[in-house]
């Protein structure tokens, strides 16, 4: 199966992020789809951040369907130590991912507290093996020489499971 790229971004780091991914794959002749992950009604950035606290995650405009692909890889940011509630709710919605494969990717300011532990237990919840889960800080992003390096090695991780 193919490889997917599911993102969700406010502000536009999270989908750098997806972007540089998608064209690693390209590189290595693996067209690979970039999903946005959006929410129905767009939540304010308090209410979001007491959400992402609370765990409760937000309703999706539409469920990413990754019934066809394998490794998913998912990229979004890190509000006040917690996941947010987009990512909750992409993960809420996943079904029928008993087997699959995950890379859980955030572009962040680096201060993560549980929420790399935690987007893996969720995933595991839903079935999932988690390949990795990993940051780069929003700086590292806009060095030239760093985010190359990081979605690298990212990607040499999936390629092993692409068939
Ligand atoms: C309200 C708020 C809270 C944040 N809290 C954290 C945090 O606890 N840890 C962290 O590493 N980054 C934190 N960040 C930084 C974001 O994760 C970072 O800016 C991210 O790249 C934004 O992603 P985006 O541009 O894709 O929306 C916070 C950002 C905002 C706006």
């Amino acid at each position: 199966m193919k490889p997917v790229v599911v993102y969700y971004s406010r502000q536009g780091h999270n989908k750098a992020l997806a972007m540089s991914l998608v064209e690693e794959f390209l590189g290595r002749r693996i067209d690979v789809p970039m999903i946005p992950i959006d929410e129905r009604k767009p939540t304010g950035m308090i209410a979001g951040l007491v959400r992402a606290i609370v765990g409760r995650p937000v309703r999706l405009a539409e469920n990413p369907d990754v019934t066809d692909y394998d490794p998913i890889l998912i990229c979004s940011p890190i509000w006040a130590g917690h996941l947010t509630p987009a990512f909750l709710g992409f993960v809420k919605s996943l079904s029928g991912v008993e087997g699959k494969s995950f890379y859980n990717l955030h572009c962040c300011f680096g201060d993560t507290a549980g929420a790399l532990g935690r987007a893996s237990e969720l995933l595991q919840q839903k079935g999932g093996h988690v390949l990795g889960t990993a940051y780069i800080t929003t700086s590292d992003l806009l060095e030239r020489e760093k985010l190359p390096v990081f979605v690298r090695g990212v990607v040499d991780t999936c390629v092993d499971r692409v068939d």
